[in-house]
């Protein structure tokens, strides 16, 4: 096939929600579609269980978890499908956001009972902020739940979206009687067992009366009044506009009960995304440019502490890549070819020759990988948009065992390079702080330090509220500030400067006291 068929049969997304919304139920059933899985169950949640936040097989569990299940690939009607897992603990939200960089489309599922939560929230400012296409999945029809067009106000005034209902439900709960799909006219009956297939859904119009000897009388008239309803409000669906990410389609189903997901699948293979093209700081690249071109948004270390070999992650941006081919690792200006390349087919890994656009490969890496690295055939390029945002937690680590301040050192060197956690550097005297998202990430990091670098740590408080990047062409008043904050600036681990604040006033206040330097909420500006 040529590269240009290649590219446009390849759709990779994720799958992003509040925990408990049914992301792991919805991935199994469209991976039982693909055929990649035989039965349901094998998908393992990647949800940190409750009260085991500070179980340590815990995490070792989910880190196992999370590399068997970060890419998963199959294929339907010849569409090859690339769904990329997402964590769903809000502590690793930095990892959620850099997964989202190398997603062309995204599905949120939200849960009906429960509307739209924290966690869809914050996932979906990235969605909006990158433009990324967004379809919305309601789930759980099969319990009682808000109305639905309660629902559809709800996601359009608190996702600030707009939204296209696709398919509608007939009744819901205990008396859910089905859902017609309003884009291709067919009405799906709700039996009410836990399928491992779909069955194929009735073609049947809302305005014929056949439809009546279904769902009855009562319900007929329901969804008649409902689809009236539906299209006075919003305007006829229209692919652009969801390419766009002006507009977000949604269907209504239950995950668990296999019902609505083959309608949502069909209408994704339809209308989502081919591989779109990338932002790098020297130009735009294009997917279907000859020349490969990738970059990694992920690094996922060696369960085995005694091989301290990790996996990348790289999302292929353009191009072929291919195996045993020499490529330029554009931050340290070194060719290097990969062996084993791997490609990941549901939750088996297997070497591969090539990977077009769109793919996701892992390659074994013995240290030479940061995320937001850059490979190419041998052009200097670095792609954008995997921005460091403020973390929200701060300590300082000091090393609790001076025979091993070697290991911690580099230890905390490539926990970073991993994205674990954020590293600053006071400047005045030269005392490390780690900043995360969330308290869990403090316990993974001394755990990891342990097992796998032998090095032991220590925190010790520290107050401060964000850490923000920032510049200014005023370079008097850059010095001005540095000089009265001194105790407060740091630079990152890529050398550029941070100011520490103390609280939301701090901070308004030096905007105040120094207008002309500009401070960022996260690295990329
Ligand atoms: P997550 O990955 O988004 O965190 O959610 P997950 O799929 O693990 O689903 C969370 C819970 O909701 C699970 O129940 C799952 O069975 C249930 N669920 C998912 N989809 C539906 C649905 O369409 N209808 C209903 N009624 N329930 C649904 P659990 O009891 O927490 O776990 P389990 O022990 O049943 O696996």
């Amino acid at each position: 096939m040529s590269l240009k068929g290649e590219i446009d049969r390849r759709r990779t997304f994720g799958i992003v929600s509040h925990p408990d919304a049914g992301k792991t139920t919805l991935t199994e059933k469209l991976l039982l579609f693909g055929g990649a899985i035989r039965v349901a169950g094998a998908v393992k949640s990647n949800k940190i269980k409750k009260g085991a936040t500070s179980d340590f097989m815990e995490i070792e569990r989910q880190r196992g978890i999370s590399v068997a299940t970060s890419v998963m690939g199959f294929e339907y009607k010849d569409i090859k499908i690339n769904i990329l897992d997402t964590p769903g603990h809000q502590d690793f939200a930095e990892d959620t956001y850099r997964t989202l960089t190398a997603v062309d489309s995204v599905i949120v599922v939200i849960d009906a009972a429960k509307g739209v939560e924290a966690q869809t929230r914050r996932l979906m400012r990235v969605c909006r902020m990158r433009k990324t296409p967004v379809i919305v999945f309601i789930n759980k029809l099969d319990r009682e739940g808000k109305d639905p067009f309660e629902l559809l106000d709800e996601i359009e005034n608190e996702l600030d979206i707009k939204v296209r209902p696709l398919s509608w439900p007939v009744g819901m709960g205990k008396r859910l009687r089905g859902i017609y799909n309003m884009y291709d006219g067919k009405l799906n009956i709700f039996t009410g067992e836990d399928k491992q297939v779909a069955e194929e859904p009735i073609q049947i119009s809302a305005d014929s009366d056949e439809i009546i000897d279904y769902i009855g009388e009562d319900y007929t008239q329901q969804l008649r009044d409902d689809i009236e309803l539906v299209n006075g409000v919003y305007p006829p669906f229209e692919n652009q506009t969801y390419l766009n990410a002006e507009v977000s389609p949604v269907f209504f189903g239950s995950a668990l009960y296999n019902f609505g997901v083959k309608e949502l699948l069909e209408c994704f293979i339809d209308i989502a995304p081919t591989p779109r093209p990338s932002e790098a700081e020297e130009r735009h690249v294009d997917a279907y440019e000859n020349k490969f071109t990738g970059f990694v948004f992920k690094i996922h270390a060696n369960m085995d502490p005694k091989h301290r070999d990790r996996l990348a992650f790289i999302k292929i941006c353009s191009g072929v890549f291919q195996r045993n081919t020499n490529y330029l690792h554009v931050r340290n200006g070194k060719k290097i070819k990969f062996s084993s390349p791997t490609a990941f087919m549901a939750s088996k890994k297997s070497v591969i020759d090539e990977a077009y656009p769109g793919d996701i490969i892992g390659l074994h890496d013995t240290g030479n990988f940061k995320i937001g690295d850059t490979l190419t055939e041998n052009e200097q390029l670095h792609f954008k948009g995997l921005p460091s945002f403020s973390p929200e937690m701060f300590k300082y680590i000091e090393n609790d065992d001076p025979m091993k301040s070697k290991q911690l050192a580099k230890g905390v060197d490539q926990l970073m390079d991993e994205g674990v956690a954020q590293l600053f550097t006071v400047k005045m005297n030269g005392r490390k702080i780690i900043g995360t998202v969330g308290a869990l990430q403090f316990e993974v990091i001394e755990y990891r330090l342990l097992h796998e670098y032998g090095a032991k740590c220590r925190w010790e408080p520290v107050g401060f509220h964000k850490a923000v990047w920032f510049d200014s062409k005023n370079t008097e008043q850059i010095e001005d500030f540095k000089k009265r904050k001194y105790k407060q600036v740091a630079e990152d681990k890529h050398g550029n400067d941070v100011y520490l604040a103390e609280s939301a006033f701090d901070l308004d206040r030096a905007k105040e006291k120094f207008p002309d330097i500009n401070f960022h909420l996260t690295n990329e500006f």
